[in-house]
């Protein structure tokens, strides 16, 4: 009886255990689920091109370097480790003024590619994503 115990409370323990660790991967995937698809640096989805041609058009390299690593604005390959997804599109759509981040929010192209914008930065921030010319997967 005593063995018994002991063994259904063992099992109980990996049970539980093992559910724990089955959700930990699970949140894992879901933070690691990145909003862009990228093959080899320089292919990118159709949404992340769309994103980085919405970047090229609006010249936003002017202030923030052809490889968003920083001129008179800041390193948007560093912002994106820190700002999310709400906090990036506050900023590019109401711009901060004073500070000399102009607002993007009368600009079609970009309210209307600001998820694939966000897409584009947040690969170049994690490094998957090389500076410069892209191209869609698959062409
Ligand atoms: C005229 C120069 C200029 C242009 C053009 C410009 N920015 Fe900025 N941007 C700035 C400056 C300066 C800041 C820093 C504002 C501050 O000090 O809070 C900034 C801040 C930002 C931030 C917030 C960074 C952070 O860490 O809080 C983001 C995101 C951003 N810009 C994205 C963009 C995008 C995307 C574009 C193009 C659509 C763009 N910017 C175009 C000057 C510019």
């Amino acid at each position: 009886m005593k063995t018994l115990t002991k063994r259904a409370w063992l099992t109980a323990l990996c049970w539980s255990l093992g559910a724990s660790a089955a959700a930990q991967s699970g949140a894992a995937r879901a933070a690691d689920n990145p909003p862009y698809k990228v093959d080899g640096g320089n292919k990118v989805d159709a949404q992340t091109l769309a994103g980085w041609k919405t970047w090229r058009a609006m010249a936003c390299e002017r202030c923030h370097g052809a490889a968003q690593e920083g001129m008179v604005g800041p390193s948007l390959v560093d912002s994106l480790k820190v700002l999310n997804k709400d906090q990036f599109k506050v900023v590019v759509l109401k711009g901060r003024i004073e500070k000399g981040m102009p607002n993007f929010d009368g600009s079609k192209m970009v309210t209307e590619n600001i998820d694939s914008l966000y897409a584009y930065l947040k690969g170049r921030s994690d490094g998957a994503i090389e500076p410069g010319r892209l191209q869609e997967i698959g062409k």
